[in-house]
C-alpha cells in the first residue's frame, strides 16, 4: 500500500500550492490523478520525491514514512520518477542513456539494458540514435526505460502522454500496464489526458486547485462514467 495522508506542500512559506492531499493505492496497481493546467500535479510528484518540502502530511512507502527524507533517499528506495517533458540526455545515444540509469545502481548492464529492450522494443532498433533526435514518442518511451533498469518498486509520471500521438500514448500506456503487472511496480501517474489515464489504471483522483475533489477505483462497470463525469 503507497498512502499520502494530509499532505500540504508549496513553493513560499505563506502559500500552499496542495492542500490537504489523501490517496491511498496498493501496491503493483495504477493509480491516475487527473487535473487540469495548474491543478498542482507536479508539485504533487516534487514532493512525494522530496525536491520540494511538505509541511505537513506523512506519505507512507513500504511501511515507512518518507515526507521528510530528501531526494536521493527516496530514490535508493526505490521510487523512480519520470518528470513533466521526459529530460533524457540529447546528445547521449538511447543505449548511453539506458546505462546512464543504470550507473546509478551499480547494476548488472547488460541484464538491465536487456530488461529495457524487452519492455520497449521499439528502442533497440535506434539503440545508436542520439536522444534529441527522437520522437516525442520515442523519448517518453527512452524515459520510461531509463527508470525501469534501475527496477523500482514504484514510478512516478508527470503526463507521459503529453504532446505525443495517439498511437503511441495506447502503446505507452499498454507497456505501463505491463510493467505494473509483470514487474510488480506500483505506478503513479498525473495528466490531463484523462481518457487514456483512466482506461489503464485500477484507480484515480481528481486534482483541482490544489486539494482533491473526488475519486474511487475504477471498474469496468463504472469507468465509462467517471471518464465522462470528469470536464477539465
Ligand atoms: N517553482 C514554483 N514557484 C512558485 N510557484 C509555483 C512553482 N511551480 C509551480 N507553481 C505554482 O503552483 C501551482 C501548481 O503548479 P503545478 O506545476 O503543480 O501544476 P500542474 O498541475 O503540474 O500543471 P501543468 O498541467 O500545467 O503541468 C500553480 O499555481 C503554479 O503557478
Ligand atoms: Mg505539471
Amino acid at each position: 500500500m503507497f498512502e499520502i495522508k494530509n499532505l500540504t506542500a508549496g513553493y513560499s512559506d505563506e502559500s500552499a500550492a496542495i492542500h490537504s492531499i489523501n490517496v491511498q493505492m496498493p501496491s503493483s496497481e495504477i493509480c491516475a490523478i487527473v487535473g487540469s493546467n495548474g491543478a498542482g500535479k507536479t508539485t504533487l510528484l516534487k514532493s512525494i520525491m522530496g525536491l520540494i518540502p511538505s509541511k505537513t502530511g506523512s506519505i507512507i512507502f513500504d511501511g515507512e514514512d518518507i515526507a521528510q527524507w530528501n531526494s536521493e533517499k527516496i530514490s535508493r528506495s526505490g521510487i523512480a520518477y519520470v518528470p513533466q517533458g521526459r529530460m533524457i540526455f540529447p546528445y547521449l545515444t538511447v543505449e548511453e542513456n539506458l546505462l546512464l540509469g543504470c550507473e546509478v545502481r551499480k547494476m548488472n548492464l547488460k541484464k538491465a539494458i536487456e530488461l529495457g529492450y524487452e519492455y520497449f522494443p521499439d528502442l533497440k532498433g535506434i539503440r545508436n540514435r542520439k536522444g534529441g533526435m527522437l520522437s516525442g514518442g520515442q523519448q517518453q518511451q527512452l524515459a520510461i526505460a531509463r527508470m525501469l533498469v534501475v527496477e523500482p518498486k514504484m514510478i512516478l509520471l508527470d503526463e507521459p502522454a503529453e504532446g505525443i500521438q495517439p498511437n503511441v500514448v495506447q502503446e505507452i500506456g499498454r507497456i505501463l500496464q505491463k510493467v505494473a503487472s509483470e514487474l510488480n511496480v506500483t505506478v503513479l501517474l498525473v495528466e490531463q489526458f484523462v481518457s487514456f489515464a483512466l482506461n489503464l489504471s485500477h484507480s484515480y483522483y481528481f486534482l483541482q486547485g490544489g486539494e482533491i475533489t473526488s475519486g474511487s477505483k475504477i471498474t469496468d462497470d463504472n469507468r465509462k462514467g467517471i471518464i465522462e463525469s470528469i470536464k477539465l
